[in-house]
């Protein structure tokens, strides 16, 4: 059966944008998905909406700035009350690769600091185990051979991510590269493992961040949550 996961995208935001209230702190995710919420959002904000959003990239501020959505520098916040963002890979039990568009690092500070985080996705997305996708990496650029062979120490096989023939940099200015672990059975351990590695300033592997996962199907949705 084909599926017009554009259209999964689209019907999955705007279910999500459902849950943005008026006077509340909102994170702004990043990529194609996330794109028809915060569409969407902008228009909730010409029609009185009063929120003010925090970003999770550039390119999403460019995007919320472009459709006159208030910002507010995250350094201002204690908490987010609501974030709504998109994913790689998930599994019903809510755990996620995030980081294809390279947002990552700054996509689990968000998420850290969030009340409620919703994430958006097609029914492509949906995983019974993690680790199709590879997983992305940030790594400061002095750490990034040795990080390396850290993943490889692990099981993994890491490569520096380029976009044509330069090295990809992200909004903090790192590395990211993207490890190969084949299907990550125990993503919790790995997380954990990850997380010791010096150089290591984010990972993809999202677990205990996500409240609910509302994602596409056909012409309707379907929600996960604990
Ligand atoms: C960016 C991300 C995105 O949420 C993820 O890549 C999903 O993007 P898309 O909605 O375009 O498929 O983690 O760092």
């Amino acid at each position: 059966m084909n599926r017009d996961l554009k259209k999964e995208k689209q019907i999955a935001a705007l279910e999500a944008v459902k849950y943005v209230r008026d006077h509340t702190i909102i994170g702004l995710g990043t990529g194609s998905t996330v794109y028809y919420a915060i569409e969407e959002i902008g228009q909730l904000i010409k029609q009185g909406l009063q929120i003010q959003a925090v970003p999770t990239s550039v390119s999403t501020q460019k995007l919320a700035e472009s459709l006159g959505i208030p910002l507010i520098d995250i350094n201002m916040v204690d908490k987010i009350d609501l974030t709504i963002d998109g994913a790689d890979e998930f599994t019903e039990d809510l755990k996620l690769i995030k980081g294809g568009g390279g947002a990552l690092l700054r996509e689990k500070i968000v998420a850290s600091m969030t009340i409620e985080e919703i994430i958006i996705a097609d029914s492509s997305k949906k995983v019974e185990t993690l680790g199709n996708f590879k997983l992305p990496i940030e790594v400061i650029p002095f750490a990034s051979n040795y990080v390396k062979n850290q993943i490889s120490q692990l099981g993994g096989l890491g490569n520096i991510r380029f976009i044509k023939d330069d090295i990809f940099i992200t909004d903090e200015g790192n590395y990211i590269m993207d490890a190969d672990f084949g299907l990550i059975k125990d993503p919790v351990t790995l997380s954990d493992q990850l997380n010791t590695i010096e150089g290591i300033v984010g990972h993809g592997l999202f677990i205990n961040l996500t409240t609910k996962i509302i994602m596409g199907s056909n012409d309707s949705i379907i929600s996960f949550e604990k």
